[in-house]
C-alpha cells in the first residue's frame, strides 16, 4: 500500500493543489469536513470497503475529508465467520491497519446485526444442542469477546443493529431471539462493555422521519425505554439516516412537516439520557426525476434538512457518511433506479469531484450544536 508522506494533511492539500490525482475535489481554501465537525466537538467520517483502499483517489479522499472509517461489510457475522468454527478477520484488519496509518479513528459495525436476513446461514441452521439456552449465551458473548478484544482501537461500537421489525415496533424474529428472547440484546451490551469499556455503545438502526415509520420510531423508543429500566449498558442511539428524496408537488410542505415529527421523536430519546449518532448518512434519489442537476439539489435539500435537526441538540455526536462516491453507493444493488440510470446518494461523483450534498453536510456541520457527550 502506498503511504502518505510526513504529515498526512500537507501530502493531500499538496496532491490536491497539484491536481496530481485528477481529481477537481475540494478547492483548497474550502475546510475538510473533518475540520468541520471538530470545531463543533464531533468527528466526520466514512464507511469504506477493503477493496475501496487501493484506489489512490479514494485513500486521498478519505485521508483529506474524515477523520474516522467504519468497515461496510467486514466486520458483520457473515464476513467474520464463514461457519461456526473458522474466523475470517483479514479485510477487517486491513481497513484497522490504514486507519491506524493514517491516524483514523474506528467505529465498529456491528457485533450483533439482530436480523434474520443477514444472520449467517450456517447459524440459522445451527443445532444449539441439549442446552440451548448455555449454548446461545456462550456463542454470543465469546463472539462479542473475539471481535472486540481484536479491535481495542474502536472508540463507538454498534453493539446491536436494528432488532426491532420496522413494521410492528417489536424484536426481530432470529436464532438468539428464539432462544434468549430479548435477553441477546442485554447479553451483547454487557458483554461488549466488559470487553471494550471504553468505547461508546451503541443501538442502530434505520428509524427515519416518515410517516410509515410511525411503528418503528415506536418500537425503537420502547426498547430503548426497556434498556433504562434493566439498566442495559447502551450510551447512545445510531440513527443510520439513509435518506429518500421526497416526490410529489407539496415536497417543501411534506418536509417542514417530517422536520417537526423527527424533533419530537429525537426530543424522547434524548431525554431517556442518550447520546445521538448519524451512523450511515446518504439520500437515495430512486424517486427524484433523472435530470442530474435536478436530483442532486433534492438530495442536497432532504440531507441538509436532516442533518440541521438532528444536529441542533449538543446530544448529537459523530457523523458518518455510508459510502463517500456515488458509484461505489450500495444502493446502487438495493434499490436501483426504475430508469436504469445510476443513482446519486452520496457526496462525491464518479470522478471524486464535490456534489451539492457534500456542501449541505459542510454548512450542516459548521451550523451545528457543539456536542457535549453524555450531557444534557
Ligand atoms: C450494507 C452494505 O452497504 C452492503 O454492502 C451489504 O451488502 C449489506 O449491508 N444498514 C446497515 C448496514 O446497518 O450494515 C447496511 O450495509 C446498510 C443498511
Amino acid at each position: 500500500m502506498r503511504k502518505f508522506g510526513p504529515t498526512r494533511r500537507a501530502v493531500v492539500a499538496g496532491m490536491l493543489a497539484a491536481g496530481a490525482t485528477g481529481q477537481a475535489a475540494v478547492g483548497s481554501g474550502t475546510p475538510s469536513l473533518q475540520a468541520l465537525a471538530a470545531a463543533k466537538g464531533r468527528r466526520f467520517g466514512a464507511a469504506v470497503s477493503a477493496a475501496d483502499l487501493s484506489d489512490p483517489r479514494m485513500r486521498a479522499l478519505l485521508s483529506a475529508e474524515c477523520d474516522m472509517l467504519v468497515c461496510q461489510t467486514e466486520m458483520k457475522w457473515r464476513h467474520l465467520r464463514p461457519n461456526a468454527r473458522d474466523w475470517r478477520f483479514g479485510d477487517a484488519d486491513r481497513i484497522a491497519a490504514f486507519a491506524g496509518r493514517h491516524g483514523l479513528g474506528l467505529r465498529g459495525h456491528t457485533l450483533l446485526w439482530h436480523h434474520p436476513d443477514y444472520t449467517p446461514e450456517w447459524l440459522h441452521r445451527h443445532d444449539f444442542g441439549r442446552r440451548p439456552i448455555a449454548a446461545a449465551e456462550t456463542m454470543l458473548t465469546d463472539h462479542i469477546r473475539m471481535v472486540a478484544a481484536r479491535y481495542p482501537q474502536v472508540a463507538s461500537w454498534d453493539v446491536v443493529n436494528e432488532a426491532v421489525h420496522h413494521e410492528t415496533g417489536n424484536l426481530r424474529d432470529t436464532p438468539f431471539a428464539r432462544i434468549l428472547g430479548e435477553r441477546t440484546l442485554h447479553i451483547a451490551f454487557y458483554t461488549a462493555r466488559a470487553t471494550a469499556p471504553g468505547a461508546q455503545l451503541v443501538y442502530n438502526d434505520y428509524m427515519n422521519w416518515g410517516d410509515h415509520q410511525e411503528a418503528h420510531r415506536r418500537g425503537v423508543l420502547r426498547l430503548l425505554e426497556r434498556f433504562r429500566r434493566d439498566s442495559v449498558p447502551c450510551d447512545a442511539l445510531g440513527i443510520q439516516s439513509h435518506l429518500k428524496v421526497l416526490g410529489g408537488p407539496n415536497a417543501g410542505g411534506e418536509l417542514a412537516r417530517r422536520v417537526k415529527v423527527w424533533r419530537a421523536f429525537l426530543k424522547e430519546v434524548t431525554d431517556l439520557g442518550y447520546d445521538l449518532l448519524v451512523t450511515e448518512f446518504d439520500v437515495s434519489d430512486e424517486a427524484a426525476p433523472g435530470e442530474p442537476a435536478v436530483r442532486d439539489q433534492l438530495v442536497a435539500e432532504v440531507g441538509r434538512a436532516f442533518l440541521d435537526e438532528t444536529l441542533s441538540t449538543r446530544r448529537a455526536g459523530d457523523v458518518l457518511a455510508w459510502g463517500m462516491v456515488d458509484p461505489l453507493s450500495w444502493l446502487q444493488g438495493f434499490t436501483p433506479r426504475p430508469d436504469g440510470l445510476p443513482q446519486r446518494p452520496t457526496l462525491f461523483d464518479g470522478d471524486y469531484r464535490p456534489k451539492p450534498l457534500r456542501a449541505a453536510v459542510a454548512a450542516a456541520l459548521a451550523q451545528a450544536a457543539r456536542y457535549h457527550r453524555g450531557v444534557k
